[in-house]
């Protein structure tokens, strides 16, 4: 849930042949091609919102660009997450603002500017007064009233906010047919939190959890699946904690069981989950993670700290020891796992002791890739307002001590795969060109020789050489 880069969408499609359409709303409003640019910030549930976002405004006339310039349409698909991450919002803003002027100075039309995700659902009053160059705001759970939106704005009715909570219109209000961009998708299944980690501003900006129902998700993935998807990873803020009933009213699903019925679906190859809670890994799903051969060896599964006084603080509901307990149950079921994780260093107050604790924390887990942060204070959650807030000096401090251990970690798990064949999911070529560039098992991206024609396939490939971000190998 963590990777903090920008991504953008960018539906590459060949011909730019003039769409006509009518907008949802007006039965006579005919458009001509439209150019959208989605810009995403944040964890995969925005990745996959933002593709959705390109999915409901196709059939009104909207082709993904991948650059704002001349874009019809710019949408920031935004982060909340720690400040930064917010703050990068009105930067972006103000190049906007630039690019907006410019294209109507110069009679090239005029450019609706949107802001979207989970800046939006916590400030969006904040938003319009600060940035008038915004025409729409809308919530994570409201983009199936995009073409409504989009059709308000041109009819010049003014600016349009929009952050209602309800998921399952949401989901109901989107097109079932997705346009994939390559092998690999993202599904969402679940979204919202009720955890209510003391640092976390989730459950604030995404809602309840909330899960899709079992055909609604299998319905979508064979769509995917149709499309040539060979890998789905199933997505929500806690992914583990999915629960629906089951198809034939015979009580309850949880996400162990509906990864057995992904897994029958043909094509399908490939399926991974994330974001997990510790409190939420029931026996079934680890049953799961160890009988099904489809799902990869790598789970993600965040601790955040090592010292239960800190854990305590933050709400997570769990001891260490228990997450130790855990660990090991799940690498009994499935000795090949690699772990991830996620780590908050100088939570209020953290002390060196604390910090220690989540040293010896990654010693004893060993992790094969992770994310970490220095706790960042976000308005409106109990952190914030905790007494012991620490140093800035300090957090940076243990970020480096704590990243030197994990970064040392991950170098090493990838080196330990020098000499063994893995099977790659072949996505494209390398962008230096030449070599074929895919996902291993365990994520990291493998570099290796290989024809074109082996896009989009499964291929073994021998490992030759490793790094801290990636690996490369041979056609084995
Ligand atoms: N639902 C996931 C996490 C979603 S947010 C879970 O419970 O694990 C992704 C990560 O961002 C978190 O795991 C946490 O490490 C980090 N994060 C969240 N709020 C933060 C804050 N206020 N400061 C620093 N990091 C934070
Ligand atoms: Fe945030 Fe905690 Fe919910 Fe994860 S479980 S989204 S960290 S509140
Ligand atoms: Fe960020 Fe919202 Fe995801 S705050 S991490 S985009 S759920």
């Amino acid at each position: 849930m963590s990777s903090q880069s920008p991504r953008d969408i960018n539906a590459s499609r060949d011909i730019e042949a003039p769409v006509i359409a009518k907008a949802s709303d007006t039965a006579s409003d005919i458009t001509n091609a439209k150019k959208l640019f989605i810009k995403t910030y944040g964890c995969q549930m925005n990745v996959y919102d933002s593709e959705r976002m390109a999915d409901v405004l196709s059939p009104i006339g909207y082709t993904a660009v991948d650059t704002p310039e001349d874009a019809d349409l710019v949408v920031l698909n935004t982060c909340h997450i720690r400040e930064k991450a917010a703050e990068k919002v009105y930067s972006e803003l103000g190049r906007v603002r630039k690019m907006k002027e410019a294209k109507e100075a110069e009679g090239r039309g005029e450019m609706t500017v949107a802001v979207a995700g989970c800046v939006a659902q916590a400030e969006g009053e904040e938003i319009m007064r600060r940035a008038p160059v915004v025409d729409m705001v809308l919530g994570p759970q409201t983009y199936h009233k995009l073409p409504e939106m989009v059709a308000k704005v041109a009819r010049a009715q003014g600016e349009v906010l929009e952050t209602e909570f309800d998921t399952l219109e949401k989901f109901d209000g989107l097109p079932t047919s997705r346009d994939p961009k390559g092998f690999s998708a993202f599904l969402t299944i679940q979204e919202g939190c009720d955890k209510f980690c003391t640092f976390c501003v989730v459950p604030y900006t995404r809602g309840a959890e909330v899960s899709r129902s079992v055909d609604q998700i299998i319905a979508e993935a064979r769509d995917l699946a149709k499309k040539g998807v060979r890998e789905i990873t199933l997505i929500g803020q806690n992914v583990n904690a999915y629960e629906a009933d089951a198809p034939d009213g015979s009580g309850k699903w949880g996400l162990g069981a509906l990864i057995r019925h992904v897994a029958l679906i043909g094509g399908i190859d490939r399926i991974r989950f994330t974001t997990s809670h510790p409190r939420d890994m029931d026996d079934d799903l680890i049953k799961t993670l160890g009988d099904e051969p489809k799902l990869m060896p790598y789970l993600h599964l965040p601790i955040q700290a090592g010292s239960n006084k800190v854990l305590r603080a933050m709400n997570r509901g769990h001891t260490y020891a228990e997450y130790k307990e855990l660990i090991a149950k799940i690498r009994a079921a499935r000795p090949d796992i690699a772990l991830s994780g996620d780590f908050i260093v100088g939570f209020p107050g953290e002390t060196d002791a604390d910090f220690e604790d989540t040293m010896k924390c990654v010693e004893e887990i060993g992790y094969g890739s992770s994310f970490s942060f220095k706790y960042s204070v976000r308005p409106g959650t109990p952190g914030a307002t905790m007494p012991r807030q620490v140093d800035e000096n300090v957090k940076s401090e243990r970020l480096k001590r704590l990243q030197d251990l994990l970064y040392r970690q991950q170098t090493e798990f990838n080196h330990s795969l020098i000499g063994r064949t893995l099977n790659v999911l072949v996505e494209g070529v390398g962008r230096d060109g030449g070599q074929l560039f895919g996902r291993s098992p365990y994520l990291q991206g493998t570099h290796f020789d290989g024809d074109e024609s082996l896009i989009g396939t499964i291929v073994p490939v021998t490992i030759t050489g490793a790094g801290r971000n990636s690996l490369t190998g041979e056609l084995a």
